[in-house]
């Protein structure tokens, strides 16, 4: 059994929890939280953009809660922390946790700041720990497919794709009481979109060239963000477009649009259950497993990294920071 804590119990954190409790070979030993008292409360809230899933209360009665990542340091034999805080805090925690030798679950992005990635990428490696951020969609089946069919040309080439990402302006937790400061978050940019941008990025390698534009919403200057990604190597062009500029109860809905040479492919979270196949002839639908299974398998996979003694060579930090260089290309 791998020792485990949450630092942040908000939405993320309480999803991480859920799933650290779901699996058997992992124990959560420890809760961090400033808002320590607020633990019990946001049980079963089912705050955020999906259902965080609930958690029996019962399940975390002898789950110790800690105000400080310091505190829980020094009183907890862990193996590994997830830090599923807001993202300026995501260095100083991560560096902390591994500073004490400590695997790191970091919730995306790494960092906004690409020194600070480095520096924990450098830390990790000087120290042999595992460090693994979480970029769920390359762990969730609808893209794993989509991944698969692209990669063994099941369908022929990949032509043209449309990747989406919308969704309401956060009302939870800390996002609604951070209204001023929520380029600490880097907007819908690198807090949305980037879901995608790492996709196309694990899926397909760095673009050539990126055509952009944004505008600016509730928490930074860029809530919106529409782009075109090529290739000078292919013809293929990739369209990603998304962001929270909407009202808060606007349904959250993400999805893909693939071209291939002999079908066309359609999967979104508003009809989540299956996937549409498509060519000149009929129209498929295939099921496209659980969705919200990404956020097991990519914690599960973490630990078996760790079980290993090997590096998450599917979802290298290296590569989390290199999505964060091309986000910042999408300003230029
Ligand atoms: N993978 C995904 O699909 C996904 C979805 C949403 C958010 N996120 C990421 O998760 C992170 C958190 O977002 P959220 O929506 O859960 O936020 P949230 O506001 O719901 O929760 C943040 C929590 O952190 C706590 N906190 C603040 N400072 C702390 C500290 N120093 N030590 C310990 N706890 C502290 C707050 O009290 C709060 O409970 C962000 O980095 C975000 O990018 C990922």
């Amino acid at each position: 059994m791998k020792k485990v804590a949450v630092v942040g119990f908000g939405f993320m954190g309480m999803t991480h929890a859920g799933n650290i409790l779901k699996n058997d070979k992992l124990e959560l030993v420890a809760i961090v939280d400033t808002d320590v008292e607020g633990i019990a409360k946001k049980i079963s809230s089912g705050e955020g953009n999906f259902s965080a899933g609930s958690i029996d209360p019962g399940q975390l009665r002898n789950v110790n809660k800690y105000k400080t990542l310091t505190d829980c340091i020094a009183n907890e034999e862990m193996d590994a922390v997830h830090i599923c805080v807001h993202t300026d805090l995501h260095f100083s925690l991560a560096r902390e946790a591994m500073t004490a030798g400590l695997n790191v679950f970091l919730e995306k992005p790494i960092s906004l700041e690409l020194e600070h990635g480095e520096e924990l990428i450098g830390l990790a490696n000087n120290k042999g720990l595992v460090f693994m951020v979480g970029h769920v969609l390359r762990f969730m089946s609808p893209y794993e497919k989509l991944k698969r069919w692209t990669d063994r040309k099941e369908y022929g080439a990949l032509n043209f794709l449309s990747m989406s990402r919308f969704s309401g302006v956060p009302a939870w937790g800390q996002w609604k009481e951070k209204q001023a400061d929520f380029g600490s978050s880097g907007g819908a940019l690198f807090d949305l979109l980037i879901h995608d941008i790492d996709f196309v990025h694990y899926l397909l390698g760095p673009p050539d060239k990126i055509e952009s534009t944004y505008l600016p919403g509730a928490l930074s200057a860029y809530d919106y963000v529409s782009a075109f990604w090529s290739y000078s190597d292919r013809s293929l062009k990739v369209k990603l477009e998304g962001g929270n500029t909407f009202h808060s109860n606007f349904p959250f809905q993400a999805g893909y649009m693939a071209n291939f040479e002999r079908a066309s492919v359609l999967y979104t979270t508003l009809k989540p259950e299956v996937i549409h196949v498509s060519d000149h002839n009929e129209n498929m639908e295939i099921d496209a497993e659980d969705g919200s299974d990404g956020f097991y398998n990519e914690i599960d996979y973490f630990y078996r990294c760790l079980e290993l003694k090997i590096k998450p060579e599917k979802c290298m930090p290296e590569s989390s920071l290199d999505t964060i260089r091309i986000c910042y290309e999408h300003l230029r």
